[in-house]
């Protein structure tokens, strides 16, 4: 590997454009050689952006990986049930990867990569972007100090907001489970994935309930129509309508995510072409979803730890909260609002809690900050240039919560029922 670390990119929507931004701000470190999508006008946007050479831009994932090795790693940003197969094809090659989650929606596959992946002495980071954030280091960095002695059990909620279940669990790239992977998977491998980092000890059990309940047909208002315009009686009342969630944003002049989702040209008449035609511009009621809308997890770890963690888009406003309980004290934390606030069990009669402020310069960019220190940490891990951070997220690390998701899911499908992690290991690998 020459000094600078040569980049492929696989998949040029919302996340592939989002490492490669990235690893823009690094240009002394890493430069973006090679890139695919099956859609030819993402190919020159991108290609263009980052200055790639014609002859290494491709019309597929699998059409870049036909040829030798053309970069140090691959960005897999394709969608869900596409990661298999480009992963092991770029591992083939030779490629160290940054592989999006989920790794896959099949235990067994996720397992081959990483057999694959140690067999050839090939690095393959998970995008399990939380960890890499100011605030989920500090929190990890203060459990392992031991402050709050042993911990007993972890209290956890993801609020997804009510929106952002439409936009990408109803109508957008994950509201199928068969087409993409189940919510619990694809949402909340990341909180699982922080459960089992933060306890530090594998899973032994899982139960979970779970169900769609409002985004469908039956809760359809009165002649709500197939398409969201302005034939809808409901049209502007409706608090999912596409001119509140998309249109008008675009009026006040912004693209940014999620509206670049719906259409990556920034224009006015780009999106709505986009929401006459595409899958955002369909009401909510009368969509092909049928991941859940809600589900509650129990996890209980090794030496009777105990985690549960919820799962809600029924939220005005988004973000996760978490409450770490050990044998001396706890945290409270606050993720949206970059807060630690650390409770030892000394006395009641005066305050003893301190007060923890998370956020740095990095939590201006995606995911708190994850989205740029992932890459960062990759190229630091690739390069040996810099002290690799805390939390690389190396794929036989990420099966972990993959296992737990997934054996949530198969207990959510069961009514409830306890699956053992041993057992859905045994029978899906
Ligand atoms: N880490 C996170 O926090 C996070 C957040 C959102 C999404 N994701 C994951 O990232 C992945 C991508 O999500 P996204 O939002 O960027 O989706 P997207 O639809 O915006 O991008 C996927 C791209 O892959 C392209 N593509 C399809 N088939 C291809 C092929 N054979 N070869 C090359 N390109 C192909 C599509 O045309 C599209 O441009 C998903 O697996 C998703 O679960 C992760």
């Amino acid at each position: 590997m020459e000094n600078k670390l040569k980049i492929a990119v696989i998949g040029l929507g919302s996340r592939g454009n989002s490492y490669a931004e990235s690893a823009a701000l690094l240009p002394d470190d890493c430069e973006i050689v090679a890139c695919a999508d099956i859609l030819p006008d993402r190919v020159k946007r991108f290609g263009d952006k980052y200055g790639v050479a014609e002859d290494m831009r491709f019309s597929s994932g699998e059409e870049l990986l036909e040829h030798e090795k053309l970069a140090d790693v691959a960005f897999i940003c394709t969608m869900d049930r596409l990661h298999y197969g480009h992963a092991m094809a770029a591992l083939n090659r030779g490629y160290h990867l940054l592989l999006e989650k989920p790794v896959s929606p099949v235990l067994s596959e996720c397992i081959e990569i990483a057999d694959l992946a140690a067999k050839k002495g090939l690095e393959v980071i998970v995008c399990h972007v939380l960890r890499y954030t100011n605030f989920y280091r500090k929190l990890k960095e203060l459990i392992d100090s031991g402050i709050i002695g042993d911990i007993v059990c972890i209290e956890a909620y993801e609020r997804v907001v009510y929106w952002h279940q439409a936009h990408s669990f109803v109508r957008g790239n994950w509201s199928n489970a068969e087409r993409s992977s189940p919510m619990i998977l694809q949402k909340c491998c990341h909180d699982m994935d922080i459960l089992y980092w933060l306890v530090g000890k594998k899973s032994v059990a899982v139960s979970s309930f779970g169900s769609l309940s409002h985004f469908k047909a039956s809760e359809a208002p009165e002649g709500a129509t197939e398409r969201c315009d302005e034939g809808c009686p409901h049209y502007h009342t409706c608090p999912y309508s596409v001119d509140k969630n998309y249109l008008e944003w675009g009026r006040r002049g912004v693209f940014t995510w999620p509206i670049d989702v719906v259409s990556q040209v920034p224009t006015m008449e780009a999106l709505e072409e986009a929401l006459r035609t595409g899958p955002y511009g369909r009401c909510v009621y009368h969509c092909d979803n049928d991941v859940v809308d809600h589900q509650v997890v129990n996890v209980l770890f090794e030496d009777g730890i105990t985690a549960n963690f919820n799962m809600c888009p029924f939220t005005a406003e988004g973000g996760r909260k978490i409450v770490v309980m050990g044998t001396k004290g706890d945290f409270e934390g606050f993720v949206d609002d970059s807060k630690i606030i650390f409770s030892p069990f000394i006395d009641r009669f005066s305050d003893h809690s301190v007060t923890y402020m998370t956020e740095g310069v990095e939590d201006n960019f995606g995911h708190g900050g994850g989205d740029y220190a992932i890459v960062r940490d990759l190229i630091a891990l690739l390069t040996g240039k810099y002290d690799v951070g805390y939390s690389l997220t190396r794929v036989g690390d990420s099966i972990e919560s993959h296992v737990i998701a997934l054996a949530a899911e198969e207990s959510r499908l069961a009514g409830g029922k306890l699956v053992r992690s041993e057992d859905y290991i045994k029978e899906n690998s």
